[in-house]
């Protein structure tokens, strides 16, 4: 049998709320349900990837922060989620004061791949990353060996996007990674308004094949799922926001079982 390899992949927009974290959460358990190991990594301060897999900031022993800046055993951090083969190093408010806290450390932006290099077990791990490019993205990209782009179909969609590819080149040269954008997937699609329409065709003229095939719609089930700490495949398993993730984790699956080639 083919041993597997540990792929790590940032889920990265430095715009706030276009769906990095409803990502995150969803298609990794849309990939945990399919039987392998997932584990999400939350990167973000306002700990929204932990709320959603109903983690409450009081269970929070050892955070990203512990392992960014204390340096504990990053296996330490990691915690069970209640989805079947889904794991969570989670974040809370600490992880915002990490950039100042690192800022003479020579290491900074390697901090958290060499903390990654010492988790054996999974198969994926997806960083949650907050909406800045700072050091703590930056963190991110040094450890993933790609990055995974939710755009919000909206009229500036693209705005940005040449910013953090401009981002992802800067710390392959610097680090020599082979980090690449692995895609580009459109999220909050609301397919009664004209517009997103349109900005699925301009997305699609410019990026090409970077683009997922699958949308995510813009439905409230989506949003309500988290405040319930659950992914979406509990909340509502036969909705649209469930059949859209599970069909996104199946083409990252698809896409990654052809690079691996
Ligand atoms: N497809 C969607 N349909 C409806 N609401 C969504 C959808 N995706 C995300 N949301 C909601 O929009 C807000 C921002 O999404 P989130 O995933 O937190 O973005 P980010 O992590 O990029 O800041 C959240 O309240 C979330 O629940
Ligand atoms: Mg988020």
């Amino acid at each position: 049998m083919r041993v597997k390899l540990k792929r790590i992949v940032s889920i990265a927009n430095q715009k706030g709320g276009v769906g990095k974290t409803t990502t995150a959460i969803n298609m990794a358990a849309a990939i945990a349900t399919k039987g392998h190991k997932v584990l999400v990594i939350d990167l973000d301060p306002q700990g929204n990837a932990s709320t959603g897999l109903g983690i409450s900031p009081d269970n929070r022993e050892y955070t990203a922060y512990d392992v960014l800046v204390d340096g504990i055993d990053i296996n330490k951090a990691i915690i069970k989620t209640h989805v079947k083969n889904l794991s969570l190093i989670t974040s809370n408010t600490d992880l915002s004061s990490a950039d100042a806290e690192l800022m003479n450390d020579k290491g900074r932006l390697i901090k958290l791949r060499n903390a990654i290099e010492k988790v054996k077990e999974f198969d994926y791990v997806f960083i949650d990353c907050p909406p800045s490019l700072n050091l703590l993205t930056i963190n991110a990209f040094a450890a993933s060996d790609s990055v995974l782009v939710p755009l919000q179909s909206e009229f500036y969609a693209l705005e940005g996007l040449s910013q953090l590819i401009l981002t992802v080149r800067e710390v392959r040269e610097a680090l020599g990674t082979s980090l690449f954008i692995d895609g580009v997937v459109l999220t909050m699609f609301d397919k009664r308004v004209k517009l997103a329409q349109q900005v699925e065709v301009d997305v699609r003229d410019n990026l090409k094949d970077l683009v997922y095939k699958t949308i995510i719609p813009r439905t409230v089930r989506l949003s309500e799922a988290p405040s319930y700490g659950e992914t979406i495949l509990e909340y509502d398993a036969s909705g649209r926001g469930a059949e859209a993730y599970v069909s996104l984790g199946a083409e990252f699956l698809i896409r990654d079982k052809v690079k691996q080639r």
